[in-house]
């Protein structure tokens, strides 16, 4: 905490809505998004303590919404905040379904040493012990300590900070949803003291370099679950509805079966960069093991889940479509 006469940290406070902005509707049932955040400063006198807050509603939804269209906002909102040399940081609320994806987005979009902090929470802001109030102290503290510049992008919840390329929701319900796997946490934050253990080890934020590209959207990229019996019925539609390409959710070391792994093969020679990823939730997809990734022109999504190779592989398809080229994409960011 800063002495008394220090000014304390201006943060740039950013809003789209989720189930922090919640509020319960009859029965068991809320509506995600449905408070201001400036309802969700005021429910919480404390953060005056942190900093100068400065809020913005650039979205209302439940992140299950979250779409290009709001991603390049909040990047433009945030790169303007962090460019202005009398804002310390950014915190941004969001959905926690989708978190970990925008989280992924804006550390490679994003030009800046500056913390950039997303938080939310699993229970509305009107429910019994609502985690929102705890958790949004704890963001607002982590983007307002020194100790959090060159970090990339954050993600804070349940006294827990992650890093944005390692972490993935992975329960439906419970508070302590925020997983990194074998990276590890970021740190711990307790009631607003931060202890951060690990640096990102990818390139991130001010290391990037990917720039969205202004008058296009980014080109589609299909993400397909495999499975047991799989055929090629969906990897067929989608090369069909257009995309450029594809990651596919495979199964153990991103495998699968003869016919999906033909349609593949077929969708590569006709330019449609293949990603092989892992539905598993863990490890590292290797390269030409099962698969003779060379041969056929595919890329591994190395250790990203399925929905941030398929952010990584949209970023990456506006610079080449290159095998090779995207591959490098993939062991370096
Ligand atoms: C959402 O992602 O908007 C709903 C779920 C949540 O925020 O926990």
């Amino acid at each position: 905490m800063p002495p008394a006469a220090m000014p304390l940290p201006r943060i740039r406070l950013l809003a789209t809505g989720g189930t922090i902005a919640g509020a319960q509707t009859t029965g068991r049932g809320y509506r995600a998004a449905a408070l201001s955040i400036q309802a969700l400063v005021a429910a919480v006198p404390q953060l005056a303590t942190l900093a100068r807050l400065e809020v913005e509603q650039v979205a209302k939804l439940g992140s299950q919404d979250m779409n290009e269209t709001v991603w390049r906002k909040l990047a433009a909102r945030a790169q303007a905040a962090l460019d202005d040399p009398a804002i310390a940081g950014v915190v941004i609320t969001h959905g926690t379904d989708t978190m970990e994806e925008t989280g992924y987005f804006l550390n490679l979009i994003v030009r800046s040493t500056k913390p950039i902090v997303l938080v939310g929470a699993m229970r509305p802001a009107t429910a019994m012990s609502a985690d929102g109030p705890m958790n949004l102290f704890n963001a607002i503290a982590v983007a307002a300590t020194p100790a959090a510049y060159g970090r990339g992008v954050l993600i804070v919840a349940n006294d827990e900070i992650h890093c944005a390329r390692e972490v993935a929701k992975t329960n439906t319900t419970q508070l302590g949803t925020f997983h990194s796997g074998q990276r590890g946490l970021a740190g711990l934050v307790n009631s607003g003291r931060a202890h951060f253990y690990a640096s990102p080890v990818r390139r991130h934020t001010a290391g990037s370099e990917f720039i969205l590209p202004a008058r296009a959207a980014l080109p589609r990229v299909d993400l397909i679950f495999a499975h047991a019996g799989m055929d090629r019925a969906l990897i067929d539609a989608a090369v069909a509805a257009g995309a450029r390409g594809l990651v596919i959710a495979g199964v153990g070391d991103g495998n699968l079966g003869a016919p999906a792994l033909a349609a593949c093969a077929a969708a590569a020679k006709k330019g449609v960069a293949i990603v092989r990823s892992s539905r598993t939730g863990g490890g590292v997809v290797e390269r030409n093991i099962e698969i003779d990734d060379d041969r056929l022109g595919f890329v591994v999504a190395d250790e990203l889940n399925p929905q941030k190779a398929r952010i990584l592989l949209m970023l990456g398809l506006t610079q080449t479509s290159d095998p090779k080229a995207l591959q490098e994409f993939f062991f370096d960011y």
